[in-house]
């Protein structure tokens, strides 16, 4: 259990390559969704420009920046940590200075600095490109703050400064922000209105990416589906949009369409897909294009009708049972993974047990799972007591957990025997004699490392299997290098 929700939440330092001429040492850190790496990224770049080089020594660090999640308390407690120890560091480093970024600074404003005295400097998410002006105020001894959030704001000129460690797999932001207004969700006040990229510079950045010899992307949003592009702005304004920009205009399945035949060779994926917002289009163009992974993280957070009229989703459990249904029928080998909630406000055994009918009626692949975490300012704050006790959400969250656990070792017991493309990544954990990657599932593949290298496609048959892993021997290289 613990382990599923870790994944999300594990805070991961970048290394970039160095310029030379650059003096200022830079340690960065996030926590939380993919959007925070990818930002980070952002980050990396724009302060690259002012003479700073990344480091993974937070002792050398001249400016230690921390990027953070609000999404449930226990992350916002993880972050407090961490500043304990940099308040530990600026002991023996007294002019290291410390900059809050992300949900956390959005959500807190300047009350993190009063609330925490190690903080110089608090950047909410649609303020990065002001992050020069920003240290040069804390240089001259002065706090620094802004958390103004943005109505076109999308960094799509900002190419991002990417982790070398792995060089295969990119994330590459495609909207920002969420109009979505679940009631539990923090999001659209951290992260602000929804704005869609121009797919112009999105189709640049994967270029550039396949020309460093990246061969796998993720597309990556709050809601990827919502994507529209219509000339800039938010997506609520898209109704006053003239004939021509409506006529003109660039929605997700059209996206997923030109970045798929910009590279033909690179895989593609995307997260996050919300269910009453995915269309069929969608799946069309994954069905149309190989390089499109058949993968779909779909989060629906709980299989209770009441439910999910009661978090905003709006969708009921019939129609998210005919999407589910219509993605099988288009790609039968869909990989689809889940988000869900337990013990939301009033949620009863019986709520409880559709979320369980639920999960045994799609069965998927894997999920993250969570007890449902009371965030100041959500409407859910607002207007619903948290009224069920810590020990029921965490029965029902460990109940949930251990029925993932056997539908994951289901799914993956269906490929023994099979041959599954698989990209390689990394060494596997466990051993270094062996690769692990994923098959376009998004299921994790080892096997023994022969003459092949990271970044190629390889067929592999499956052999064995864990809930999480396929453990496999390899055939040869796969029509795709
Ligand atoms: N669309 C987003 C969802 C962001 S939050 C995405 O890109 O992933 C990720 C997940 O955190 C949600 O799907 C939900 O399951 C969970 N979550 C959000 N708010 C929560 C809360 N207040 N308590 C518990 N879990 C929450
Ligand atoms: Fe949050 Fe719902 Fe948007 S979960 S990020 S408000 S789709």
């Amino acid at each position: 259990m613990e382990k599923i929700i870790d994944e999300k939440q594990q805070g991961n330092s970048l290394v970039i390559e160095p310029k030379t001429e650059n003096k200022r040492k830079l340690f960065i850190e996030s926590y939380g969704c993919q959007m925070n790496f990818s930002d980070s990224e952002i980050v990396a770049s724009i302060l690259s420009k002012e003479g700073y080089n990344t480091t993974q020594k937070l002792e050398e660090a001249d400016l230690v920046l921390v990027n953070t999640c609000s999404i449930r308390e226990k992350a916002e407690l993880t972050v407090r940590k961490r500043l304990e120890k940099y308040n530990a560091v600026k002991r023996i480093n007294p002019k290291m200075k410390v900059g809050v970024l992300g949900c956390m600074a959005e959500r807190l404003k300047s009350k993190f600095l009063e609330e925490e005295k190690i903080v110089d400097l608090v950047v909410g998410p649609d303020a990065y490109k002001d992050l020069p002006n920003l240290i040069s105020e804390v240089e001259e001894g002065r706090n620094a703050v802004n958390v103004i959030l943005s109505k076109e704001e999308t960094y799509g000129d900002v190419s991002p400064v990417r982790l070398q460690s792995n060089g295969v797999s990119a994330f590459v932001s495609i909207t920002r922000g969420c109009d979505n207004m679940c009631t539990f969700c923090v999001v659209p006040f951290t992260r602000g209105r929804e704005r869609s990229r121009d797919p112009q510079s999105i189709i640049k950045e994967v270029n550039d990416l396949a020309e460093k010899g990246f061969k796998e992307i993720t597309l990556l949003g709050q809601n990827v589906d919502s994507y529209l592009w219509y000339g800039g702005g938010m997506k609520k304004d898209f109704e006053k949009a003239s004939p021509m920009q409506k006529a003109t205009a660039t929605d997700f399945a059209t996206l997923l369409k030109l970045v798929a035949e910009a590279q033909p060779k690179m895989r593609v994926r995307f997260s996050t897909s919300n269910p009453q917002d995915m269309t069929l289009d969608a799946i069309e163009m994954m069905e149309k294009y190989p390089n499109i992974c058949n993968s779909i993280h779909l989060p629906v957070q709980s299989g209770s009708d009441r439910m999910l009229q009661k978090m905003n989703r709006l969708h009921t459990r019939e129609e998210y049972f005919n999407l589910i249904d219509n993605i099988r029928k288009l790609i039968p080998d869909c990989g689809i993974s889940h988000d869900l909630i337990t013990g939301f406000p009033t949620e009863t055994e019986e709520d409880h047990q559709d979320t369980i009918s639920l999960m045994k009626y799609v069965k998927y692949h894997f999920g993250f799972m969570f007890a449902y975490s009371e965030r100041p300012g959500t409407m859910a704050a607002r207007k619903f007591e948290d009224d069920i006790p810590a020990e029921i959400k965490q029965r029902r969250l460990a109940e949930i957990v251990a029925l993932q656990r056997e539908h994951s070792q289901y799914r993956t017991q269906q490929y023994i025997g099979k041959t599954v493309e698989v990209l390689i990544e990394k060494s596997s954990k466990k051993s270094d004699a062996h690769w692990s990657g994923r098959t376009s599932q998004n299921t994790v593949a080892v096997f023994p490392k022969e003459n092949y290298k990271v970044g190629e496609f390889v067929n592999v048959k499956v052999k064995d299997c864990t809930s999480a892993t396929l453990i496999c021997d390899p055939i040869g290289y796969s029509d795709n290098n």
